[in-house]
């Protein structure tokens, strides 16, 4: 039996995050806010999601979606107030769902007052010493595109990974230390379950600012495995530490359990993530891996292998992931050549793409049964219940991802992941809001099909498929934490068995794959042929208990 009072409740939990600008519009504005989260609970709490991850909805002038905070306690007004935030943890907990939110350590936004203060300050003064100022800029890159250093007028510069509205902390600097020591103290004190933290690998940087090899590409979001002088810094596993003693000293409330972190964290070697995972600060890493993985078996084990290999060695928590807000819908990266994903080209990252949404459909709907059968937990972006594809057709003047014009628009950048979700209705805002408005990003014309409304009416949606995993998911002793064991069905299909008497079989290959023996098919991702299971399918089976069949080979071990 769990202790209350320090069961790790996240290690088989299913999180949803939520995009607040994007989500659901109370007040009519075209932009989501936290009323309108609270007025779609109940969506949340019929698919059966643990817990929400809200995405930043602090004051901001919005240079990055709201991930550059100009005041850590509050909310922007265009989410509402804190007396929103308070009555929309109390529902959500009526519900059974916890509220993790996103911590934003590394930088915050130029309106900051402590930036404001550093810049009236003069260099070498306390104020400037709280942010990265120099005198000579090194030759680091923005994560976003262009220079990392962005000159002020008496000729100083700043040190931004991001945005030039996003300047860095300097974590060697106590101030700081104890101001987000007082930011978890707000939020924990109005009864969050935990913390997702922004870059949580990039807050130290090393000392005297050493210059990357020249022809150093970014290390963000495509993960090239080497160290650079921004990331992974000794001094972090102690932060982490510290904040683990500051979420330990709240006892359970509402909720058994201690509270969490999750960090954002891009790693491809396992390295990278075990001092993390072995230490006794983060309770879990994101394991962002499955995303950027084409659509083939050899390539999906591969991942799941070693991902599963480092939870397993470190004791530690590594949340499987297949979208989020800074990534194309599955939906999308499912329905083009593979051969793209591997290596994505100039008209890839234009979005000039061709898209067989119902390939990708499929495709993404079998990932969903393999993502919820993994072991461990899960985490679910907004919108992809309900099978969106990625928008890739928004105007180039209403893209609002500072990625777009950082890159000289050699990206799209990441709006087409965040559009407004459909609630209802046939045509735009299909229920975002309640009356005509002009959403902050253009919803697309054919959505009408995808809305959640359209779905609950239909025993076959991607809607209906996710509740029924995860009603199962609550139900079956074999899902969520714990072991695995593969089937070995042939080099195009994924299999595993999870005990007791429970196996995930998907076909990623092109023809028809035999199932092994079952009692019964628990759940099926589209419809099967006879006894065969066609491309693109997953099921899950109940198979019997003590005979796997045919013999299970263990995770990790060689085939
Ligand atoms: C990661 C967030 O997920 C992303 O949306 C943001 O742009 C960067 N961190 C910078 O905060």
């Amino acid at each position: 039996m769990a202790d209350r009072n320090t069961d790790p409740w996240w290690r088989d939990a299913v999180v949803y995050q939520v995009y607040p600008r994007s989500f659901a519009d109370a007040d009519g504005d075209g932009e989501g806010d936290l009323r309108g989260v609270r007025s779609r609970l109940d969506h949340l709490a019929d698919l059966g999601v643990d817990a929400v991850w809200l995405s930043p909805f602090y004051p901001s002038p919005m240079a990055d979606g709201g991930y550059d905070v100009a005041d850590y306690l509050d909310v922007d007004p265009r989410y509402g107030t804190l007396a929103d935030f308070d009555a929309l943890v109390a529902d959500a907990a009526d519900r059974g769902i916890r509220v993790i939110v996103d911590i934003v350590p590394n930088h915050c936004s130029s309106e900051h007052p402590w930036f404001r203060e550093a810049l009236a300050a003069a260099p070498g003064s306390p104020e400037r010493d709280r942010f990265v100022f120099r005198d000579r800029p090194n030759n680091w890159r923005s994560n976003f595109g262009g220079p990392a250093w962005t000159r002020v007028p008496d000729g100083q510069w700043y040190l931004h990974l991001f945005d030039s509205r996003q300047p860095d902390w300097n974590w060697r600097n106590p101030d700081v230390v104890e101001m987000f020591e007082k930011v978890l103290r707000f939020w924990l004190d109005r009864g969050v379950a935990g913390f997702r933290i922004d870059v949580a690998a990039m807050l130290y940087k090393q000392e005297g600012l050493p210059d990357l090899p020249a022809d150093h590409e970014t290390a963000y979001l495509v993960p090239d495995g080497s160290p650079v002088p921004y990331e992974h810094q000794p001094e972090l596993l102690e932060l982490y530490r510290s904040w683990r003693e500051i979420l330990d000293s709240y006892p359970p409330e509402t909720f058994p359990g201690r509270r969490g972190t999750v960090a954002e964290i891009w790693f491809d070697d396992a390295a990278r993530a075990r001092p993390y995972l072995a230490g006794d600060g983060l309770a879990q890493l994101f394991n962002f891996r499955l995303m950027p993985t084409p659509w083939a078996a050899p390539d999906f084990r591969a991942v799941i292998e070693d991902s599963h290999r480092l939870a397993a060695e470190t004791g530690g928590s590594v949340p499987w992931v297949l979208g989020n807000h800074d990534v194309p819908r599955m939906v999308t990266r499912y329905g083009v050549d593979q051969a793209l994903v591997r290596a994505p080209t100039p008209d890839v990252l234009l979005g000039r793409i061709d898209v067989d949404r119902d390939l990708g459909t499929r495709r993404a709907r079998a990932a969903a049964l393999m993502l919820l059968a993994l072991p461990g937990a899960a985490y679910i972006y907004q919108g992809d219940e309900l099978g969106l594809p990625e928008h890739l057709a928004i105007p180039g003047d209403a893209r609002q991802d500072p990625m777009y014009e950082r890159t000289g628009r050699a990206f799209i950048g990441r709006d087409g992941c965040r559009v407004p979700l459909p609630w209802s209705g046939d045509a735009a805002p299909y229920g975002f809001a309640d009356r005509a408005v002009r959403t902050w990003l253009p919803q697309p014309g054919d959505w009408a099909e995808l809305t959640a409304e359209r779905q609950r009416a239909e025993p076959g949606s991607t809607l209906a498929l996710y509740r029924a995993a995860l009603a199962e998911r609550r139900r079956n002793p074999a899902l969520g934490d714990g072991d695995m064991a593969w089937l070995d069905l042939g080099p195009d299909v994924l299999a595993f068995a999870r005990a007791p008497g429970f196996a995930l079989v998907a076909n990623l290959g092109t023809a028809p794959a035999a199932l092994p023996a079952h009692e019964r098919v628990l759940l099926a991702s589209g419809p099967l042929d006879g006894p065969l299971l066609p491309p693109d399918t997953a099921v899950w089976l109940r198979t019997a208990p003590r005979s796997p069949n045919p013999p299970a080979v263990r995770a990790g071990e060689p085939r």
